[in-house]
């Protein structure tokens, strides 16, 4: 049977174009479909931010032409391989509406918030349908991520109709994030995309008179999934339904979760360039030496004994950064030091500077996002902290785990799905985890912890434990095929 052919779509990338979880997570299951036979291949903005000289990439096509808002624009596409694999991205080209600016045009990543980001994924979803004629290519599935991409399983409907070679192709839609949903005004959309309104298959229009891109994926995409079973469930409801809750009710039996992994490759403490020293569960004792390089880099006290408790995130509502600012006076009151390291919405950025103004003995914030520095942390913290409002999946408490970090953890989405609650007697489980988003509670697990800490017999077999679990991609990867094959009936 020849390969099933794959097509991936999204806005972001890793490394290429890297924002947040999103990139990680197409950037590493195409590596791993890859490798169990699947012809997978990537298509992104070329972006202006993309670092020509990290990802030189050459010219295949050009001059395709894309009917978008009565006008016929051109697009062109350069390859380049996702690196250190042989997975081909296609990056799409044109000035106007991809070439400029960064990623997103908002701070808050993939906000969605404005008219150019609609115009600007309207177009890239408008122009991804005209990439399989001149590249003699044409997918089985189209899998698409989030609201940017939500128009391609509406406009291939539409298109099918009178192109029998679009007609065959499935689309998949993943739900990173449903907080981001992409808005556009009724009119504009229906002039930039040339359709109908009779022709959309399953229009919804909002009270507002707008057009939702995600409902309308959610709506007309062949199936649909998201990030972890729990979230699956969650999303149901109108606590983390973002108001798509009913919308995905009608979709409840195309709907599943399907766990993410990590690039267990990448994310591996025993090849990490990033990190002071390598280490392993068979030979641990790097990590003293990671953790002592990061006090000395953030210019704290370099102490073995002073657990560290770290974070790396996007800064937005989601990740519960304002419950950290809460305990901050009472978390200073402990033996501990502290270290965030993220950027995003300026009012969480400041409450993080503003700890760490406050206490610059026990507290560093880090207000940029840094690779290097984001590894530098998994391996030297003690404790990795995600209080989350909400979390379809999560990757850092996947990945500070392999790091032998333990995580603190709110029990939603992912999290709860990936983080077993430590129980004290039994010695099983993986990190601290706390139910209600309230600060006592979030400062109860930590207290747990430190506990733990001082104990450290008991938190030696800890680590040991959750270096070992296993979180690569290749039984979530064996799941998307299991889909992509049910998809197109093999
Ligand atoms: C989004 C979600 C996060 C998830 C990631 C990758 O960033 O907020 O929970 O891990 O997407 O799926």
């Amino acid at each position: 049977m020849p390969a099933i052919k794959v097509l991936l779509i999204a806005s972001e990338l890793n490394p290429i174009a890297k924002v947040g979880g999103l990139a990680d997570v197409i950037g590493a299951l195409p590596k791993a479909l890859i490798k169990q036979g699947i012809d997978v291949r990537i298509a992104i903005p070329k972006y202006g931010v993309i670092d020509e000289s990290k990802y030189p990439s050459k010219k295949l096509v050009g001059d395709i032409p894309v009917p978008f808002n009565g006008e016929e624009k051109k697009i062109s596409i350069f390859e380049t391989p996702l690196p250190n694999s042989a997975v081909p991205v296609y990056l799409l080209d044109n000035l106007e509406y991809l070439g400029q600016n960064g990623i997103y045009f908002e701070s808050d990543a993939s906000s969605s918030g404005s008219n150019r980001e609609a115009e600007r994924y309207s177009f890239f979803a408008r122009a991804v349908l005209e990439i399989f004629e001149p590249l003699e290519w044409y997918p089985d599935v189209i899998h698409c991520h989030d609201w940017h991409v939500g128009f391609v399983p509406v406009i291939l409907k539409i298109l099918s109709k009178q192109n029998k070679k679009l007609a065959h192709i499935k689309s998949l839609l993943t739900i990173h994030n449903l907080e981001y949903q992409g808005r556009y005004d009724t009119g504009t959309i229906f002039t930039a995309l040339g359709i109908k309104e009779e022709d959309f298959p399953t229009l919804s229009i909002q009270h507002n008179g707008q057009i939702n891109s995600l409902q309308q994926a959610i709506l007309t995409s062949d199936h649909l999934n998201t990030v972890s079973p729990n979230y699956a469930q969650e999303m149901l409801t109108p606590e983390y339904g973002a108001g798509l809750e009913e919308t995905l009710q009608k979709r409840k039996a195309d709907l599943e979760g399907l766990l993410n992994g990590i690039d267990v490759e990448r994310f591996n403490p025993d090849t990490d360039d990033a990190i002071a020293a390598n280490y392993s569960v068979e030979d641990p004792s790097g990590k003293i030496k990671c953790k002592a390089d990061l006090q000395k880099i953030t210019n704290l006290a370099v102490d073995p004994n002073i657990p560290i408790l770290g974070i790396v995130s996007r800064f937005a509502d989601q990740k519960g950064i304002d419950l950290i600012n809460d305990i901050v006076d009472e978390l200073a009151k402990e033996d501990i030091q502290f270290i965030a390291l993220g950027t995003g919405d300026p009012k969480l950025e400041a409450m993080m500077s503003a700890a760490a103004n406050k206490y610059p003995d026990k507290f560093y914030a880090q207000i940029e996002f840094n690779a290097d520095m984001a590894q530098k942390i998994y391996a030297g913290s003690d404790f990795f902290l995600m209080p989350s409002k909400f979390e379809p999946c999560g990757l850092g408490q996947m990945i500070s785990m392999r790091y032998g970090t333990v995580p603190i953890v709110r029990a939603t989405g992912g999290l709860k799905d990936t983080v077993v609650a430590y129980n004290d007697r039994s010695g099983a489980g993986d990190g601290f985890v706390f139910d209600n988003y309230e600060a006592a509670e979030f400062m109860a697990a930590i207290l747990r912890g430190l506990e733990l800490y001082k104990n450290q017999d008991k938190w030696h077999t800890l680590v040991a434990s959750i270096m070992r679990k296993d979180f690569s991609w290749v039984a979530s990867a064996k799941k998307y095929i299991g889909l992509y094959k049910r998809l197109i009936g093999q």
